[in-house]
């Protein structure tokens, strides 16, 4: 029988004590299929969500005690990018296979990461770092491996999509079901990081890079998130078949890459218009095998540790086999162009707001027309309030035109139009 694999754990938090409860409660079956065992030979980690669940193993004095020679992997489970990284550098020139469940370092740190891992002989583990416990890491890298991939559009925020199935369900504000999201333990009590669309966005960065072979970092990312979605504007995409997703979307056409995350009309029967509540769910368009799609729990202890455990297990077998090949080979990686998304074509949603009184969809109308943007369905609710919405679907038109057009009519008529305006894109 092999010997056993160590592994060293920094951060016993929600990601961090799963990790432990799966290997603690799970070491028969997964010692049983090995053919070896997993242990947990020291952690380390400021506080503990799981001084209950820890037996035998060694608490470190700092992480530093983490890179011991008797330790084969270790685990960064702290979140964050300071520490993170600083930690995952050290640990790889201590010569440890890494397993991170970290967005934000791998979205804006990990060419570097990648590039010292395979000067280093070692490999990185990330399964967990996008959509918990959905294995598209390993679909991407491995068993799509013979495709093109033409393309992914993903709901990767369980957060951002429990609020807008809540609407459509219960049609309530916003606000209220944001409150209610963070009463239940589903969203933060900063939630801004996800419903501003920034955890999607280090997640889109992550799914392009390796799904492209892309040098794609956060900063590629165009975002926009959900912070500004009303009922009304669910109801009506609802009322012409659509449900409204915050989506991310890569894709690649005529060499130039499109990283995009913002909320969109979907047609209900899209198979992503289906994914509601917390879960998160993938679609991968490649030119072999077509569309598949992956659908599961994005977060939570268990659902994200298996991953964990997972990336821990395929590590632990190449260890055994005297073959540990880095999981990514950093020179597969190209700069890339970006497409500039004011030359992109969609048809678009407008809710305007504007002042109840004669002759305003005609202003609007024209200015409209005067950027080549054709009306092809508008609504006007609640006549005999001040202010009320104008709510119009647009042809095909050119995003430059549409946002022109927007600013134009704020800023010339603000006489008639109050607030902010919103625009979401229908998807194609
Ligand atoms: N939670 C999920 O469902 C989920 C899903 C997918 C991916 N992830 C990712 O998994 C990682 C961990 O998330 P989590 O939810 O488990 O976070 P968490 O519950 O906040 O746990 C992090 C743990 O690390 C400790 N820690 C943080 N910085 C430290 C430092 N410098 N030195 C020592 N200990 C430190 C924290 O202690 P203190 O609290 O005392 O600082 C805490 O115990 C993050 O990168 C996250 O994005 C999480």
């Amino acid at each position: 029988m092999d010997k056993d694999i160590n592994v060293g754990i920094f951060g016993l938090g929600t990601v961090g004590c799963g990790v432990v409860k799966i290997l603690q409660d799970n070491a028969d079956v997964i010692k049983k299929r090995l053919g070896f065992g997993i242990n947990i030979k020291k952690v380390f980690s400021h506080t503990s969500k799981c001084k209950n669940l820890l037996s035998n193993y060694t608490y470190a004095k700092n992480y530093k005690e983490l890179l011991d020679d008797d330790i084969d992997i270790v685990l960064e489970l702290i979140g964050g990018t300071d520490v993170a990284r600083k930690f995952v550098l050290e640990a790889i020139e201590h010569k440890k296979h890494i397993v991170s469940a970290n967005k934000a370092l791998l979205a804006n740190h990990g060419f570097e990461i990648f590039s010292k891992a395979t000067q280093n002989g070692v490999k990185i583990g990330f399964e967990a770092s996008v959509a918990g416990g959905v294995p598209i890491i390993k679909v991407i890298t491995r068993d799509l491996m013979a495709n093109n991939i033409k393309s992914i559009k993903a709901i990767v925020n369980g957060t951002c999509n429990y609020i807008l199935s809540q609407m459509f369900e219960t049609h309530e504000s916003f606000e209220n079901i944001l409150n209610k999201a963070i009463k239940e333990g589903y969203a933060e009590r900063d939630p801004s990081f996800d419903i501003d669309g920034i955890d999607s966005a280090q997640k889109m960065a992550i799914l392009a890079a390796i799904s492209f072979n892309a040098k794609v970092e956060e900063k590629d990312v165009y975002v926009e998130g959900i912070r500004d979605i009303d009922f009304i504007d669910i109801d009506f995409a609802s009322q012409l078949g659509y449900r409204v997703k915050l989506l991310g979307i890569a894709s690649m056409n005529e060499n130039k890459l499109l990283v995009r995350v913002a909320p969109y009309f979907i047609e209900s029967d899209n198979v992503l218009a289906k994914v509601d509540g917390v879960y998160n769910a993938i679609s991968v368009i490649s030119d072999m095998t077509g569309q598949t799609t992956y659908v599961g729990k994005g977060a939570g202890s268990l659902p994200t540790a298996s991953s964990v455990v997972a990336d821990i297990i395929d590590i632990a077998n190449d260890i055994q086999s005297g073959q540990v090949k880095s999981a990514l080979q950093t020179g597969i990686f190209d700069n890339v162009e970006f497409v500039d998304v004011d030359n992109l074509e969609s048809h678009y949603y407008i809710r305007f707001s504007v002042v109840d009184s004669v002759g305003v969809l005609g202003n609007i109308a024209l200015v409209l027309s005067k950027y080549n943007i054709s009306i092809k369905s508008v609504v006007q609710i609640g006549k005999g309030s001040d202010v009320v919405p104008l709510l119009v679907l647009t042809h095909k038109a050119k995003e430059a035109n549409i946002k022109k057009a927007i600013k134009e009519i704020e800023k010339d008529h603000q006489n008639i139009i109050k607030n902010g305006t919103v625009l979401i894109r229908v998807l194609d």
